[in-house]
């Protein structure tokens, strides 16, 4: 497995071959969600690259960015067992040249949820999925349904800007007391753990109530109230349209159930189809 440090050096990468590209964009400190991507890219496309940068302009606090978990040798070491052709690790200079003007901005989609509690958040995002495509230049690029906002953010980018690239979601992975994997788990507390998978099983109850013809609205407050009641400061619970991520309080094809709590110092998301 190569590990490419320069644009030059993934683009001599890109040049040697032969076959298709699919690339998997991390922040790292792996988990098998990552390694699911991989997978899925490796089963779509004749190399993988994976990019592992954490990218500062889409954290809205210096202390979350600075708490980022990061755990480069057992990235490669995991990256290595699962046929990956490259890996690209660029620094901040590479990412964010100097005198650099131009960022990409999603204006509707990347305004509310996620945008409105992580003003910028989603800016970052696409800025940087923006050169990490142009720089690699792959035939498809997998993200995690996990950050289902983040998915519908960079499917738009790559639609607005024609950008020739397939974007594929893979599904959310969850330890098997339903905590949806992301690499901040390894920041909560072991109190904190244990009540973590409280917040997929107010997804869970929502989506089975609101099924089963309960009024949304109030699902989701009472829902939000037993998540509080467990310790969690909740941002948000909502029933959206799963392509416009517009509120709809009467369930419809298509819609999705998103929710952001913080429990400690560590805010989680998660969500699921209804
Ligand atoms: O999902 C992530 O890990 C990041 O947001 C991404 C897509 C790698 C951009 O920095």
């Amino acid at each position: 497995m190569k590990v490419l440090k320069t644009v030059e050096a993934v683009r001599a990468f890109r040049r040697s071959l032969s076959g298709s590209l699919g690339l998997v964009p991390t922040m790292g400190a792996m988990h098998e969600g990552h390694l699911s991507l991989v997978r899925l890219a490796r089963e779509r496309c004749d190399a993988v690259l994976v990019s592992i940068y954490v990218n500062p302009t889409q954290f809205n606090s210096t202390a979350d960015y600075q708490t980022y978990p990061r755990a480069l040798e057992d990235d490669l070491a995991m990256l290595t067992s699962l046929d990956v052709a490259a890996v690209f690790q660029p620094t901040d200079r590479i990412i964010y040249p100097d005198g650099m003007v131009t960022t990409v901005k999603v204006a509707a989609l990347g305004a509310h949820w996620e945008g409105a509690y992580r003003p910028g958040h989603f800016d970052g995002v696409a800025t940087v999925v923006a050169r990490l495509l142009n720089i690699t230049t792959p035939d498809l690029a997998c993200f995690g349904e996990k950050d289902y906002q983040q998915l519908l953010v960079v499917r738009r980018l790559v639609r607005d800007l024609n950008m020739a690239v397939e974007i594929i979601g893979g599904p959310t992975i969850r330890e098997t007391d339903g905590l949806a994997l992301s690499s901040r788990n390894a920041l909560l507390t072991a109190t904190e753990r244990s009540r973590a998978p409280h917040l997929n099983q107010a997804l869970d109850n929502a989506a089975r109530l609101i099924g089963r013809g309960r009024p949304a609205p109030q699902v989701l407050e009472d829902e939000m109230a037993a998540l509080t009641d467990r310790g969690f400061e909740v941002d948000y619970l909502a029933l959206v349209d799963g392509a416009t991520l517009e509120t709809i309080s009467d369930p419809k094809p298509g819609a999705r159930l998103l929710v952001a709590a913080h429990l400690g110092s560590v805010r989680l998301i998660d969500n699921r189809a209804l």
